[in-house]
This record gives C-alpha cells, sequence and structure tokens, in this order.
C-alpha cells in the first residue's frame, strides 16, 4: 500500500514527532553552577490537547516545521502582529503557577485535575564560547514535551526522575522562551499505572535550571567504600567523549588524597583510593569529606560519607557493626503548606519529626523523593530507603511498562549511587506474588540495579501469608529469594482483624535465613479524636494497634528493622469518609496539621529501648 519513500517519511516524521528522549542524566547536577529558572511560569489548562492536536485528525502537530508558521500548537507560543489574526491563546496574558510545585495546590480548581497544562516563561541569558548547555529538571509528573524558541528540545515520561536535555543549538544570547507541556494521566501502561493510595500531584514538581559545562566535561562518577574491602574506595569517573589518555584527578583535600587516573577508549577512569585514613560516615557521626574531582576544564566538587552496608545472615551490618533500622515511611508531601515537598525545607520540616521519633532510618514511598532528601539524610545521618513506583496494579507483561519502570530505578541510582544515607534500592511494593509474569519484571529490575551499583542491598515491600486457622504468619513470596532481605508489609489488626488478635499471632522465617523488616504496619486515626481503644479512627485505637504489634514483632529473632506507615496522614483520592478521612489517609503519627497522636510517643520510646539495645563504638 505504501512506498518505501512514504514509509521512511512517515516513519522520520513519527521518530521526530516524539523528539529525542534526555540526554544522560548530569552526575551531581546539584553542584554545579546553574541559571535557575524556578519562580512564576505562565500555564493553561488543556484538558482536550487543543495546544498539542489537530482537533479533526487527533494527531499532534508536526513539532519540526517552523512552528510560527502556524499559531496553532501552543508551543509555537504565536503572538498577534495584525488586527484581523485570530489566535485563541495567550501565555502572557495567562495566570501564572509557581514553579517548581505541583499545580493541585496552588489553585483550588486544579486540585483534582488530571490531564494536559502547558507552562511558558521567558528567561535572559548570556551564552560563553566552549560552553555547552543543559536543560535540567528535577522531575516532571508524569510526562513533558519541552520547547525551546519553538523548537523541540525533547520529551521524558517518569513523574519522579530528573532529566536533562542538551540545548546547546537552540538557546540563544539575550531573550529566549521556553513552553513545558505536561501530561499527568494516570494509564495503565505507566509506572505506577492506574491506582495509588496518594495523589496525583501534577506538573513541574522540582527545580528547572540552565547548566553551562565545558566542550569536555564529568558526566558521571560513581565513588564508595568497596564492602568486601572497606579499606578501598572505588568507583570511576565517566567523561561524555569517549576518547582514551584524558587525565582526571580526584582529590580528598581533607585526607590529603590526590590521585590522577587516565581515560579508557570509552573515555571512562576506573578509580581505586586507600580509604584507610577517612573516618566512616554513620547516623551517630555523620562524617562526609568534600571530594574534587578535575578534567581538563571541568571542575566538580561533591561531599561524600563513606560507609558499608552489607546483609550477614539475619544480620544487617553498618561499618562491620550490627545495626537495627528504627525507621518510619513517609510520603514525599508537605502537608502544613499543601502538595508535593520540593525543597531542603520540606525535607527538614519532615526528617526533624523522625529525628523527635528517635528514628535512624526512613522509607522514602512510594517514588524517588528530591535530590534535598539523601543530601540532607546525607548530613543528619538518617538512612534512606528508597524506591521507585512498581505498586499495586503493573501491566507485568507490557515492554514498555518494563522499560519505563527499569528506567525509573535507572536514574535513582545513578543520581543516589553517592550517597552514604541511601542503604536499600526497593524494587516494588505489594505486587501479586503468585503472578509468574511479576516475579521474572521484578528479578530483571533487581538485575538491573545490581548492574549499577553493589554496594547497596536490594529488597520490595512483600506481602505476609496468613495462615488463618493455625494464626501463622509466614513469607512465601517467591522474589524472597532475589532480595537481600526479607520486607514485608503487615496490617494485622486492621485489615480483616482488630489488635485483640495480634498477640495471637506467631511468625515463621525459619526458611529465609536473610535479616527481616517490616516495611509497613499501621492503623488509621483521627487527631484528638479519643474514645475507648475499640472504637475505630481513635488515637486509642491507633495507640493499641502500636502496642500490640511492637510486642509481636519484637518476638521474632530475625528483625532487625522496621518503617511503620506512617509518618504523617497525607493526601489520597482513595480516602473518603466524611469527618474522618475527607481525602486524607489517617495513619500518620502525626496529622497534616503537624500535630503528634499517641502512638508517636508510643513508638519514639520503642525506639529509644532499640538504640540502647543496638549500641556500637565508632572505631573509626
Ligand atoms: C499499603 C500501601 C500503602 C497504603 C497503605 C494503606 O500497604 O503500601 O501505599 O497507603 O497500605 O492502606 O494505608
Amino acid at each position: 500500500m505504501y512506498r518505501f519513500g512514504t514509509v521512511a517519511l512517515l516513519w522520520a516524521i513519527s521518530f521526530m514527532a516524539y523528539g529525542q528522549k534526555p540526554a544522560p542524566l548530569l552526575q551531581n547536577a546539584y553542584h554545579r553552577p546553574s541559571v535557575s529558572l524556578n519562580g512564576q511560569w505562565h500555564y493553561i489548562v488543556d484538558p482536550y490537547e487543543t495546544g498539542y492536536r489537530n482537533h479533526r485528525r487527533w494527531e499532534p502537530f508536526d513539532e519540526f516545521v517552523n512552528t510560527k508558521a502556524s499559531a496553532a500548537p501552543y508551543w509555537a507560543n504565536a503572538k498577534k502582529t495584525a488586527p484581523s489574526q485570530r489566535i485563541e491563546y495567550d501565555f502572557e496574558r495567562s495566570p501564572t503557577l509557581e514553579v517548581p510545585g505541583d499545580w493541585n495546590h496552588q489553585q483550588d480548581e486544579l486540585l483534582y485535575y488530571e490531564g494536559t497544562l502547558w507552562y511558558e516563561r521567558d528567561f535572559s541569558i548570556e551564552l560563553q564560547p566552549g560552553q555547552r548547555y543543559f536543560l535540567y529538571f528535577g522531575a516532571v509528573n508524569y510526562r513533558a514535551d519541552v520547547y525551546l524558541n519553538g523548537q523541540k528540545a525533547g520529551y521524558h515520561e517518569g513523574g519522579y526522575s530528573p532529566f536533562n536535555f542538551e540545548v546547546t543549538e537552540l538557546l540563544k544570547s539575550g531573550l529566549n522562551e521556553i513552553v513545558v507541556r505536561v501530561d499527568n494521566r494516570r494509564s495503565a501502561g505507566r509506572v505506577p499505572g492506574l491506582t495509588t493510595d496518594w495523589w496525583n500531584y501534577g506538573g513541574i514538581t522540582r527545580e528547572v535550571k540552565i547548566i553551562p559545562v565545558p566542550d569536555v566535561f564529568i558526566q558521571d562518577y560513581m565513588l564508595q567504600l568497596d564492602p568486601e574491602q572497606p579499606a578501598i574506595a572505588r568507583g570511576y569517573v565517566q567523561l561524555n567523549e569517549a576518547k582514551p589518555g584524558q587525565t582526571v584527578t580526584i582529590s580528598i583535600p581533607e585526607a590529603k588524597l590526590s590521585r590522577t587516573f587516565t581515560t579508557d577508549t570509552a573515555g571512562r577512569a576506573a578509580i581505586v583510593l586507600s580509604a584507610e585514613g577517612l573516618k566512616r560516615w554513620y547516623p551517630e557521626r555523620p562524617k562526609r569529606y568534600e571530594v574534587v574531582l578535575q578534567s581538563g576544564r571541568d571542575t566538580l566538587l561533591d561531599q561524600i560519607g563513606f560507609r558499608t552496608i552489607q546483609a550477614s545472615g539475619q544480620d544487617l551490618l553498618l561499618n562491620g557493626q550490627p545495626i537495627f533500622l528504627r525507621g518510619i515511611s513517609l510520603h514525599e508531601e508537605n502537608p502544613m503548606r499543601g502538595g508535593r515537598a520540593y525543597s531542603r525545607e520540606d525535607m527538614a520540616l519532615l526528617f526533624g519529626w523522625a529525628r523527635e521519633l528517635n528514628c535512624n532510618m526512613l522509607r522514602l514511598a512510594h517514588y524517588p523523593h528530591n535530590e534535598h532528601a539523601a543530601r540532607l539524610a546525607d548530613e543528619l545521618g538518617l538512612l534512606l530507603w528508597e524506591e521507585v513506583p512498581v505498586y499495586w496494579g503493573i501491566n507485568y507483561t507490557n515492554p514498555e511498562t518494563y522499560a519505563q519502570a527499569e528506567q525509573q530505578m535507572q536514574s535513582l541510582v545513578q543520581r543516589d549511587k553517592n550517597r552514604a544515607s541511601v542503604i536499600i534500592w526497593s524494587v516494588a511494593n505489594e505486587t501479586p506474588r503468585e503472578d509468574p509474569d511479576r516475579l521474572s519484571f521484578l528479578k530483571s529490575m533487581a538485575g538491573a540495579v545490581r548492574q549499577l551499583d553493589t554496594t547497596r542491598l536490594v529488597s520490595a515491600a512483600l506481602d505476609r501469608t496468613e495462615d488463618k486457622q493455625e494464626k501463622r504468619v509466614t513469607v512465601t513470596d517467591p522474589f524472597a529469594a532475589y532480595s537481600d532481605m526479607v520486607s514485608v508489609n503487615e496490617y494485622i489488626g486492621w485489615y480483616g482483624s482488630t489488635p485483640e488478635r495480634i498477640p495471637q499471632m506467631r511468625w515463621d522465617l525459619s526458611s529465609h535465613d536473610k535479616p527481616f523488616f517490616i516495611s509497613e504496619f499501621g492503623a488509621g486515626a483521627l487527631y484528638n479524636y479519643r474514645g475507648a481503644r475499640e472504637e475505630i479512627w481513635t488515637e486509642d485505637y491507633q495507640a493499641w494497634m502500636y502496642e500490640e504489634t511492637l510486642q509481636m514483632l519484637d518476638e521474632i529473632p530475625s528483625l532487625r528493622g522496621m518503617t511503620p506507615w506512617i509518618l504523617v496522614d497525607f493526601r489520597s483520592p482513595r480516602r473518603n469518609l466524611p469527618n474522618i478521612q475527607d481525602g486524607w489517609n489517617r495513619k500518620g503519627l502525626i496529622s497534616e496539621g503537624g500535630f503528634k497522636k499517641e502512638a508517636f510517643y508510643i513508638l519514639r520510646d520503642y525506639y529509644a529501648k532499640k538504640a540502647a539495645q543496638y549500641r556500637y563504638d565508632i572505631k573509626n
């Protein structure tokens, strides 16, 4: 039907119509000098995709012809130049949203909005010769199509991952304009899929900046202690140019360490440094060193803590010493201001509450949090479980879904692999253990993580198996065999039973010679609703649940930590009991107003005892 030439042309257009994917992620963009594009951006809500598709054929406007010729697509950002000209949008006269920030908490009419929305702003920049320029986004939920001066920079999918495009050829000195189309719709093929127990905050939810780098620059690097040989710090430096013989110098001035290495044909230099003289990073003494990386005209600074984490039999070893993870789960939400947390201040608020709870660990549920989280945890001495939203109903047989899940995992490891605080990469939460496609999906994910990083633990939040007759709890999930620790969510006393059942339950983990970890337990309570402990939604019921659960868990010999669900009440469209939930999941130990519930103090005191039980001396 089609002549070859037509097919090739259609292919080219369809390829171009989706634009190019992002450039390799800049390692440590955090510390590179940049031009911030944070601030007020104009926005247009576009539920019918009027600015993106031809309304009759429903096809995307061709994004690679001179868009000035056609005023229709919103990325053209057309301006009226004649009295009779008809343009049915105008960014300049449209309202604004704060970037970073989800749209849901900024405008009442956008609280539940799921669809496409356009952002636009102008900015000035003076380009320097010999520099290349990258446009960097901390995250956009879920898909972003990015246009610079009327030309497509590219697109990205994945709501919680950083990405960057090279825009050297699209920028101009002086005034520029950037347009971003954001689509936050849930869909069966995406990760997460159609259903989650959290709010689908849409928008440019993290910072945006333009990063200049020299022609030849440090693209990526990793430097961590070798868990098997902790006297050695190993890693690599990857330059953007695949050329041998380029020199790379790594220095740790405080330790009087400096060594120069040479790249191979791939532009990569393997790094080996003696770590004898380096003080270890501990939660109680979060020692970090300034690390200076230099190659050619590029110099990059980082702060890296050096520690090892291992699973050994039923123990978790931090720097070779047994540790108990006194954790708490949290969503990336600042309930006091509303919306997605995105700043250092937001994370400091949440982490401050966790430290009052005597925590030494956090589960950043259920998706990669913003980069401030791991960097602040490095500073404060909090250990982290980080994860991707392979959560509930995922399409395990769809190759694009797997590609998306793996890409989200890889970009999380890529961004946080030099953070001492991160000790666990989790590939899934509560996924159907009986589904064979799910097992191969998760095994591939675990393999992909271990390809990138062998210095940390790989896990997943599994489901327990409960024998109601025998009142016996086991873990029969086949993925446990591929995980470095056995982690399960359990809601005995909340879903399907009440707390008086808890003391009757016996856990049998004899088939797993691994550290055991409770990744969730909890109960809902409305702050200040008091009554008999048998009365559901009271603080008294939640406190009772915590007392019984902590006693039950303490009887499990291989228990090495927990992250109860959850630090703070959080928004969820699934929670609609009037005057109790009102769109909030109430399992928080703290209310959305910042008030502590009774169970907060029960867990805090339990952790104080645990800390005394698991003391270790900080040898070096
Ligand atoms: C699940 C799930 C959480 C959810 C929680 C709940 O375990 O992992 O995301 O919020 O249960 O039901 O509150």
